[in-house]
């Protein structure tokens, strides 16, 4: 899955560096070098990326949740391998950006005790229900597919180790995407009963799926901060737009309607581009403050995972006779 704007990741009081370092670490930056673990780097830059990465690393393992309480109910042999490789995968890239998060100063517990205490946070777009096999397809399908665009777009940022993540987690994502479109296409081109349940999931989903990008750039807190560090690439509403040009006409073709005003969504042949209806971001901000429909059941078995997994650390570490003794 992927990463907000950084609007709600903390980076704490500026820190003051030797300007001329900053300087020489700014041009490499502008050179479009990559930044690799043991260079200098200011406490910003350092702060920002793991924050970022911590972020996108929490993502990747609470997207999973939702969508691994539907192995059990896949409708078929086929759906049910495709699932379980898919939350295979998305565990798997929690895996490789927490490496990237302990290279950058935090410990593995550190980051799973600060995500269960609601210190640090996930992607919004997983505190949504998943009611029903239809709901399952849509993530693949818009969710993956915003995380590609979005990831896509990291895969050009500035810190070595975390490009190189992205690349290799964009090849998987593709698999994600592919298989999600597979599975609405099926659904729309079943029974009318099929047809029912994408239109509903569509319209769960859809505006978690605008809203991926994160808030409008006039109330991006920490963008510029993030783009003059080349930590991201885009704004968030060039992203936003980018994804409505992808998929309006995709949903359009496959005969689904858009929740709210349907006729909000046309192509526009003056500048190019789709018209949409903008989300509801008085709702974005109640999730990310927690109140969203699933953070508290989310969060809840997020914690019951980490309790009941202490055993296996501690015997991993060889602690578990110590503690037994
Ligand atoms: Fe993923
Ligand atoms: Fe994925």
């Amino acid at each position: 899955m992927s990463v907000s704007a950084g609007d709600d990741i903390k980076l704490g009081p500026p820190h003051a560096e030797d300007p001329e370092r900053l300087a020489t670490f700014q041009a490499r930056i502008d050179r479009g070098e990559l930044i690799e673990r043991d260079d200098w780097m200011p406490e910003d830059y350092r702060l920002g990326m793991l924050r970022m990465a911590e972020h996108h690393g929490n993502s990747e393992i609470m997207g999973a949740l939702p969508e691994g309480e539907w192995i059990t109910r896949a409708p078929n042999l086929k759906r049910k391998l495709a699932l379980i490789a898919k939350v295979q995968d998305e565990v798997g890239h929690g895996q490789m950006l927490y490496r990237v998060v302990e290279d950058l100063g935090k410990t593995r517990d550190e980051i799973l005790r600060d995500l269960i205490a609601g210190r640090t946070k996930y992607h919004n777009v997983f505190n949504y229900p998943v009611p029903t096999w239809a709901d399952v397809a849509m993530i693949a399908w818009l969710v993956d597919g915003a995380a590609i665009m979005n990831q896509k777009t990291l895969a050009d940022g500035s810190y070595g180790p975390y490009v190189r993540t992205m690349k290799r987690i964009n090849m998987e994502e593709a698999f994600h995407f592919k298989h999600g479109e597979d599975m609405v296409l099926t659904l729309m081109s079943g029974t009318p009963k099929q047809k029912q349940m994408a239109q509903e999931a569509f319209n769960r989903w859809w505006p978690p799926s605008v809203m991926f990008f994160g808030p409008p750039d006039r109330k991006s807190t920490q963008g510029a901060m993030f783009l003059r560090y080349r930590l991201k690439t885009t704004t968030n509403d060039d992203l936003r737009q980018r994804f409505v040009d992808r998929f309006a006409p995709a949903a359009r073709a496959l005969g689904l309607r858009f929740p709210g005003d349907d006729s909000a969504y046309r192509f526009n042949p003056d500048t190019g581009h789709w018209t949409f209806e903008q989300p509801d971001w008085d709702e974005f901000y109640r999730v990310i403050r927690g109140q969203g429909p699933c953070n508290e059941r989310r969060i809840a078995l997020r914690r019951f995972s980490y309790e009941q997994g202490a055993w296996v650390r501690r015997a991993i570490l060889g602690q578990l006779s110590a503690t037994a003794a």
